[in-house]
């Protein structure tokens, strides 16, 4: 499925469009792009010194295929930032992480969260107009991908673990435990830098420009998730942990009247 799909836009032939003054500033002043291009660019590392190190060709080709992705997808950002201007920092030196499985399932596990989130944040964006039309249409097969390396990701951890031996496999499954749990207090640990101290998937809402509050953005990420894993094969089993975590999380978040005008995700889907 994940060589099947591939998509072979090229970034250097992106035509950036010019954007209003307005669309412009929200666009240059969204205080992620650093974080953007370096998390690519150590996704793409880890991915290429793990496919070099296995021996089954068709998973080998997969992975490696999946580190193409995750450098294009930061020449893809790369170029954006060179034509709208936007002033990075010096990136810092990209080091192989000490093991390459495990460096492989931080980022696979580091995928699963931030992607869930984009998809909900993409949709506000596209809907609130912060992004105009051209430029979702830009970054729309980037996001996509993303859906696509989570899906990917879920599925090869279920391959290995049934291809491991039962001492193994237990060792495994503490491994994937703990990678999880560090995931997630890390991805914590950024959305409160980001957000100057408050929580930016909460707040993020805000910088987009959408009336809306985090009880629904949470279902919008919910709906998008589900929306782009319907495009693959039904039979691939689809990444749960996160989409269960956020479960919970709406179970013990109060319902908050809101106000008519806007449409809600769930009204929508
Ligand atoms: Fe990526
Ligand atoms: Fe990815």
């Amino acid at each position: 499925m994940f060589l099947d799909t591939f998509d072979p836009y090229k970034p250097a032939i992106i035509a950036w469009p010019e954007l209003e003054p307005d669309a412009f500033k929200r666009l240059t002043s969204l205080p992620i792009w650093d974080l953007a291009v370096q998390t690519e660019g150590k996704a793409a590392l880890r991915m290429k010194y793990y496919a070099e190190t296995l021996t089954d060709s068709l998973v080998k080709e997969a992975i490696a295929l999946n580190g193409f992705e995750e450098q294009r997808h930061k020449d893809v950002l790369h170029h954006m930032v060179t034509f709208y201007g936007i002033k990075l920092e010096p990136e810092p030196p990209y080091q192989r992480w000490h093991g390459p499985e495990q460096g492989f399932m931080r980022t696979g596990f580091g995928e699963c969260f931030d992607s869930f989130f984009a998809f909900g944040l993409f949709a506000l964006a596209k809907r609130s107009g912060f992004f105009p039309p051209v430029l979702v249409e830009t970054f729309e097969p980037v996001i996509q991908e993303e859906c696509r390396h989570i899906l990917f990701f879920t599925n090869w951890v279920k391959w290995h673990l049934r291809n491991l031996p039962p001492l193994r496999r237990v060792i495994f499954l503490g491994w994937c435990v703990r990678v999880f749990i560090d995931i997630a207090r890390d991805r914590l640990g950024t959305a409160k830098d980001v957000g100057g101290g408050e929580n930016f998937t909460a707040k993020g809402h805000e910088e987009l420009g959408a009336d809306i509050n985090p009880r629904e953005l949470l279902e919008e990420c919910l709906i998008e998730n589900d929306r782009r894993m319907a495009r693959y094969d039904a039979r691939l089993p689809r990444p749960k942990l996160v989409p269960r975590l956020v479960k919970i999380a709406l179970f013990f978040m109060p319902r908050v009247k809101r106000s008519d005008k806007t449409e809600t995700a769930g009204e929508r889907a």
